[in-house]
């Protein structure tokens, strides 16, 4: 039986889209982006995939690192990275960025796409989900960046679109929030 490690380590459970994508991918060279304390990274790395976590944190980083080592997980790297430069070091089968994107500088996000583009290696996958705001829907939460109606699909023109939404949700105050849930793979 697999030992739920999130639930040992009073994290909780990994995000529901990447519980998703891990049905589609299977175990590979990944990146989770703005990994936090690392719900979604002990989570891959529990099902074999060769995690490199990066976040600003380092106090998130520390963290992830005692656990891994702790658990002896040599399959998963914690690393201080500022997405903000838009300089990843190497080449990945999945890049997973979960709630992270919105925190950005956004004169960053073209960038900061363009070079997950040139990291995903041929028939690899991308995870996005970020809020966004519209007129229809302005966003409630100050995030440095949201994203418009449309500009995620657009910024993948020609990768495979396996999962594409734009769906409200509804916070706990019954406010209304947008996000952009993208799971897509880059032509081989
Ligand atoms: C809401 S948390 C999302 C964590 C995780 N992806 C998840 O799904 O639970 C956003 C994370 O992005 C990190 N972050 C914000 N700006 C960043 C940047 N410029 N570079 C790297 N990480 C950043 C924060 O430190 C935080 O851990």
């Amino acid at each position: 039986m697999t030992i739920d490690l999130n639930s040992r380590y009073g994290l909780n459970p990994a995000h529901s889209e990447v519980v998703e994508a891990c049905k589609v991918i299977e175990p590979c060279d990944t990146l989770d982006m703005g990994c936090s304390n690392g719900r979604n990274a002990l989570y891959l790395g529990q099902l074999g995939f060769n995690v490199t976590a990066i976040d600003i944190n380092p106090a998130a980083i520390d963290s992830l690192q005692g656990i891994a080592q702790q658990e002896g997980m040599s399959n998963i790297k914690a690393q201080v990275h500022d997405i903000n430069s838009a300089n990843l070091s190497k080449d990945y089968d999945f890049i997973s960025c979960t709630v992270t994107l919105m925190f950005v500088n956004p004169a960053n996000v073209d960038a900061i796409i363009a070079d997950m583009h040139q990291r995903t290696l041929p028939g690899g996958y991308n995870l996005i989900v970020c809020a966004m705001s519209t007129e229809e829907t302005p966003c409630p939460v100050p995030f440095p960046f949201t994203l418009k109606a449309g500009q995620l699909s657009e910024a993948y023109a020609g990768w495979e679109l396996i999962k594409y939404n734009e769906d409200v949700g509804t916070m706990h105050n019954g406010a209304k929030l947008q996000f952009a849930t993208m799971l897509a793979r880059k032509p081989v």
